[in-house]
């Protein structure tokens, strides 16, 4: 995909959603490329489930489950669709995703824009290998959030390899209150099922230590089979970029060193006990190696394949089976949380 360098000066003419929905109608005329075959030095067992790799794609790329099968060709060893809710929605008025380029970041505020679980549902049926995680939310106008959850969770439950539990897009208005102890225990009281797929809980990168401790209370209490730390972030660090004063969630190269924080805070609060999946501002081997090392088993991205392009995924694979090797570590499942207190 030598292609891209050609490409990105064109897509970045375009406003970034036109680009991006530009970019969707582009790869569904694409053939679907074969899922990865397993690295026998980077595959990775969580939950149950046998990564060939451990580099995925975050949700929000491919959030109505329109381009599996291609973006696993390229390399992903996961993919994760979404946000879906239970009904379609429209999202915020736009313009509403700006990308700000000298600081390699994004900023966005959606608001779940999608077409709802049972469409969804339908294309996800129909798929093939690989695997597939499918990330849920509550709709923006709902009376009882939590059913909304659930709901979600039963309908995806025979077409997900695992369900993400979004409860940290900074763009529904009041939605990261779920992430309170009482609320989040409740919730996954409700949604956990002994027979249903695993539960992850993606939370926000913007949080102080007991909130961090009362998540990881109810993730481990209530059996979930993890946490994705993290989403985008509502602060601002020093940014360069003339959007920086955008309203939304702010994701890519500025979000690196809080999303790593967050991640070690998450190790420690939960020693060990609940499988993290890493994601912020991750743009190279190195940037995926820290969160390894620190105690994630998996790593997502999604900023830096706007700026990088789709080899992105087998670069870091590459780059990590190196760093494994360079280590002197047999296997990259043997290094996660090597650096871990
Ligand atoms: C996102 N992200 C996101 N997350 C989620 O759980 N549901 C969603 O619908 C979306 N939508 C979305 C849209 C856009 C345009 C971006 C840039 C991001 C968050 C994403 O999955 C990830 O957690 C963060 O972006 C941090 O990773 P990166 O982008 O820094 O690699």
């Amino acid at each position: 995909m030598a292609l891209y360098p050609l490409l990105r000066p064109l897509a970045f003419a375009l406003d970034a959603e036109r680009a991006h929905r530009l970019t969707i109608r582009a790869l569904k005329l694409l053939p679907g490329g074969e899922p990865a075959e397993r690295d026998p030095h980077l595959s990775v067992r969580v939950a149950g489930l046998d990564f060939p790799n451990p580099v995925g794609l975050a949700a929000g790329f491919d959030k109505d489950a329109e381009v599996i099968p291609q973006m696993l060709g390229f390399g992903f060893g996961f993919v994760e669709v979404g946000t879906l809710t239970p009904r379609p929605q429209p999202g915020n008025p736009r313009p509403r995703l700006f990308r700000l380029v000298e600081d390699r970041a994004v900023i966005n505020r959606l608001g779940f824009n999608n077409g709802g679980l049972e469409a969804a549902r339908g294309r996800l049926a129909k798929r093939c290998r690989g695997i597939v995680g499918v990330n849920v939310g509550a709709n923006g106008d709902s009376a009882d959030r939590v059913a909304d959850y659930v709901r979600a969770v039963e309908a995806m439950a025979p077409v997900a390899d695992y369900v993400a539990i979004n409860i940290s897009s900074p763009n529904t208005p009041g939605l990261r209150a779920l992430q309170d102890h009482g609320a989040l225990d409740d919730l996954l009281a409700q949604a956990v099922r002994e027979s249903g797929p695993p539960l992850f809980v993606k939370v926000a990168p913007d949080l102080e230590r007991d909130e961090i401790d009362g998540i990881a209370r109810a993730a481990i209490e209530r059996g979930a089979a993890g946490l994705i730390v993290a989403n985008t972030t509502v602060s601002r660090p020093p940014l360069r970029s003339k959007r920086k004063g955008e309203a939304g969630g702010l994701s890519g190269a500025p979000l690196k060193s809080l999303a790593l924080e967050r991640l070690r805070d998450f190790r420690s609060a939960t020693g060990g006990e609940l499988a993290l999946i890493a994601a912020g501002g991750i743009e190279n081997g190195v940037d995926a190696w820290d969160r390894i090392r620190a105690g994630a088993s998996l790593v997502q991205l999604y900023t830096a394949l706007v700026y990088e392009g789709p080899s992105l995924a087998q670069r870091i694979n590459a780059e990590l089976k190196r760093l494994v090797a360079l280590n002197g570590f047999a296997t990259l499942a043997d290094a996660i949380g090597a650096a871990a207190d």
